[in-house]
């Protein structure tokens, strides 16, 4: 007889795959995540006919056009969570301040920082879509301040994110390994489908928007020149992979090895990733897996934050290729 599926919530507490002592509540936390993901699902599936397309006519904190799928990625995230009882704080690309729940609102412990729905340039094309989401536990009492929400990496006691692209996976770590679930829509569960994920120790995959490469340094350049030529030994080369979704890029890159660069540039060396909840939370997964994850010159989980939508370069993948990405930018090379 076929083993009987492994759905998100099984795994969690029979793997006690969650922060210490608190599965329950995890595996609560990740299936309204999970939640999220599936009602974005529905709208991304059908998005070309239920007048979701197109921007709102906004422009959000980060100076960019709102499209019609932030927003309605963004209000979800809000009512799910809102009545959880699950979270304290919830922090958004899409908002400039965090959401502090009302005192008489039922809480819990777990702040959230997420890009509600990351690659916005895809939505109307049909390309690969994600969600990010960091997980920090608050142990203060009452509700967390804004400074007291914008921790280090290394203070998330989780990271996760959809990926909606041919089929809608949930990737997660709770510190314990990475571990990957396809939706079924047909049942409405997600299902075990890629247990324990190890990053390749090298790869031949490069992914970067190489119409920025005027901006970049000259490290840099001469990383991705070096990327090209031609492999003495095996005189193979890599292969560009961009799909303007970084969650597509780097889901790719954690799979097979490789690397994902958006890279910081002269007249802007912040980059344009936002580390709290793009960077923070990938960097967490992708270490997790055994690769590595860089701002050019020190590990992303280490970056001190000052600001809720900081921006940082991010330079992600297998470690061969970001300690020599590394070597080149910091003229080792
Ligand atoms: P978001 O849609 O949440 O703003 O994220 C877009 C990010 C990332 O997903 C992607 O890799 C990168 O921006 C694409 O930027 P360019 O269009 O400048 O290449
Ligand atoms: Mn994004
Ligand atoms: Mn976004």
């Amino acid at each position: 007889m076929r083993p009987s599926p492994v759905t998100l919530t099984r795994f969690i507490l029979e793997k006690q795959a969650a922060p210490p002592g608190a599965a329950g509540e995890f595996s609560a936390l990740m299936a309204q995540i999970g939640l999220v993901g599936k009602m974005i699902a529905q709208v991304l599936r059908r998005a070309g006919l239920v007048n979701v397309l197109g921007v709102t006519g906004e422009i959000n904190v980060q100076g960019e056009a709102v499209k019609k799928l932030d927003e309605l990625a963004n209000e979800t995230f809000l009512k799910v969570f809102h009545h959880s009882g699950l979270v304290c704080a919830l922090a958004s690309e899409e908002l400039e301040k965090p959401v502090h729940l009302p005192e008489n609102w039922p809480h819990g412990r777990y702040v959230l920082l997420f890009d509600p729905l990351d690659g916005s340039s895809n939505t109307d094309v049909n390309m690969p879509l994600g969600t990010i989401v960091s997980v920090l536990r608050y142990e203060g009492s009452g509700l967390p301040s804004e400074p007291e929400m914008i921790r280090k990496g290394t203070r998330q006691v989780a990271a996760c994110y959809l990926l909606y692209g041919s089929s809608t996976m949930l990737v997660f770590t709770a510190g314990q390994g990475v571990q990957g679930f396809t939706l079924d829509p047909g049942v409405g569960e997600y299902l075990l489908s890629h247990e324990n994920i190890r990053m390749p120790r090298a790869g031949k995959v490069y992914s970067a928007n190489e119409g920025n490469s005027r901006k970049w340094p000259s490290g840099t350049r001469q990383f991705m020149e070096y990327l090209k030529a031609p492999d003495k030994a095996t005189g193979g080369t890599y292969s560009a992979r961009y799909t303007g979704c970084l969650v597509a890029d780097v889901h790719r890159i954690l799979l097979g090895g490789g690397i994902y660069l958006y890279p910081g540039e002269t007249d802007k060396p912040e980059g344009k990733l936002r580390l709290l909840y793009e960077a923070n939370p990938l960097a967490m997964v992708v270490e997790q897996a055994g690769g590595q994850a860089s701002t050019g010159t020190m590990r992303v989980l280490e970056v001190e934050p000052k600001t809720l939508h900081q921006r940082v370069p991010l330079i992600i993948g297998s470690r061969e290729e970001v300690s020599l990405a590394e070597d080149f930018i910091q003229g080792r090379r």
